[in-house]
């Protein structure tokens, strides 16, 4: 049998080795590891060149309506395509209900957004905002057994946090299917108190942001989360952590024996609340939620890299343009950062802020850069075939140059933006080539593939989860007996 495509002489590297190999690829899958395989019809030379599973970002925000005449900076076409410039072979938008709004309603207009437009292959979380009776009752478990296995909830942001009742619901309901809970860890009523505060005597300035929502509120948060998973018995996902506070309360968890898994994100590395403190609200370009913080945070989020305290590394890719009245500068956003769109653009700049920082300046190893950015966002959120270089597993390569210096610009980048936090960071190593499924989709920096490439993929359940017979001890339980 001639092979369809072998990458021949490269470096390979999964969560748990590093070797010299070959790799053939059939149909869309690796079907052989070695050496002198044989025949096929393209051959690509990695020479020098380290042969990675695509990276796998599990926390991104596409076309997500946000009210207030506000445009996301990147729909399905261009958020793909930017994600895939940046070593990345699938993306796990969120797909938000609105209020009244059934599950199934919100997912056939995210459907109908990414359908035939992506670079990359996509999975769906659910952002859950009404948990009402049939959401929990009968949506969420039905949309579960499709491959819809993981839900975020928020404990922030007026229109779509839910209180603790309604959280317990949600995981009373992930507890009975399965499905894993994220959370965004902030407390709204104590971030509200701040706001106001800071309104009253006219510090309306993006640097507000970040002190309307010091650690304390994500200490707080977090320590709730964890806790009402422990109440219901569920494993949970802590995304976005920023600080040693908030880790603290992921290992003290851990202590207790409660499965958590924790996320941080490049802002949490390489930003500070000092970004958001520029001249004529350059700082809305920085806003997001948690904010960046500052040096002893930083470096307490790269000891959470190094020790296993997090699991995930993802980009909470959520663009706004900056120059632009239906983004950070907004008219409200003008008069205040109150309304200032949350979110930082990065899907792109991920794996190589991370390899550059990371790996090349030796703070982890390449193993746990690739569990950190692939393997384990596969294994936790049911992606059974991805993630890995393996026999069996999709052919989602990403062929790095370990080498390359780049001087990120985002004159150079691909999303629909028009900035880049990271404006002038000089980085060392990249990925030139990006195979999807077998197809070669980026060859030496050239798009090669066409949008639609990339599909929609049903997941598994996670491989932490223990779906139940029945729930825990009050049938089925419906917040709204608490509220
Ligand atoms: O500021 C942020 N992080 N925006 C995206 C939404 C979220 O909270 O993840
Ligand atoms: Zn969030
Ligand atoms: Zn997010
Ligand atoms: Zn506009």
């Amino acid at each position: 049998m001639a092979y369809d495509l072998l990458i021949r002489s490269g470096t390979v590297a999964t969560a748990s080795d590093v070797f010299q190999a070959d790799v053939a690829v059939h149909d869309g899958t690796i079907v052989a590891i070695g050496r002198n395989l044989g025949e096929a019809s393209r051959v690509i030379d990695a020479t020098d060149r380290l042969v990675l599973p695509g990276g796998i970002d599990s926390h991104v925000h596409i076309s997500q309506p946000s009210g207030d005449g506000i445009v996301m900076a990147d729909d399905f076409e261009s958020g793909t395509r930017s994600a895939l410039f940046g070593g990345n072979t699938t993306v796990m938008p969120f797909c938000l209900q609105t209020k009244g709004q059934s599950l199934r309603e919100a997912l056939s207009w995210y459907h109908g957004l990414a359908e035939g437009q992506c670079y990359t292959d996509v999975s769906f979380h659910l952002i859950l905002t009404d948990p009402s009776a049939a959401v929990l009752g009968q949506e969420l478990p039905a949309l579960v057994a499709d491959g819809y296995t993981s839900l975020k909830v928020f404990m922030t942001y007026e229109d779509l946090r839910l209180n603790d009742a309604q959280i317990l619901g949600v995981m009373d309901t992930a507890r009975r299917t399965g499905a894993l809970v994220m959370v965004h860890c902030e407390n709204e009523d104590a971030i509200r108190y701040l706001v106001n505060a800071h309104e009253h005597r006219g510090d309306v300035r993006p640097l507000a942001h970040a002190t309307t929502r010091p650690t304390a509120v994500e200490r707080e948060a977090t320590h709730r989360a964890v806790s009402l998973a422990e109440v219901v018995n569920v494993p949970v996902v802590i995304v976005h952590v920023s600080n040693g506070e908030a880790i603290a309360e992921i290992r003290a968890a851990r202590g207790r024996g409660r499965k958590v898994v924790a996320e941080t994100c490049p802002q949490y590395l390489m930003l500070t609340a000092k970004d958001l403190d520029g001249m004529d609200w350059e700082g809305a370009k920085f806003v997001c939620s948690p904010p960046p913080r500052d040096e002893a945070a930083q470096a307490a989020c790269w000891v959470g890299l190094e020790q296993n305290d997090f699991d995930l590394f993802s980009s909470d890719h959520c663009p706004f343009r900056y120059d632009d009245p239906h983004g950070k500068l907004n008219p409200r956003g003008r008069q205040s950062f109150r309304h200032v769109p949350n979110g930082i653009p990065g899907v792109e700049t991920r794996l190589p802020i991370l390899f550059s920082e990371g790996v090349v300046k030796g703070r982890i190893t390449l193993e746990r850069f690739v569990a950190l950015t692939s393997t384990n966002h596969a294994r936790l959120y049911g992606l059974s075939r991805k993630g890995s270089i393996a026999v069996g597993m999709d052919a989602d390569i990403a062929i790095w140059d370990p080498k390359a210096k780049r001087t990120i610009r985002h004159a150079d980048l691909h999303d629909g933006a028009d900035y880049t936090p990271y404006e002038g960071l000089e980085v060392t190593g990249w990925p030139t080539t990006v195979l999807l499924g077998g197809k070669i989709m980026v060859e030496n920096d050239a798009l090669i593939g066409t949008k639609g490439s990339g599909t929609h993929v049903a997941r598994a359940l996670s491989s932490l989860a223990k779906p139940l017979e029945t729930s825990f001890n009050v049938g089925t339980f419906h917040p709204t007996r608490l509220a």
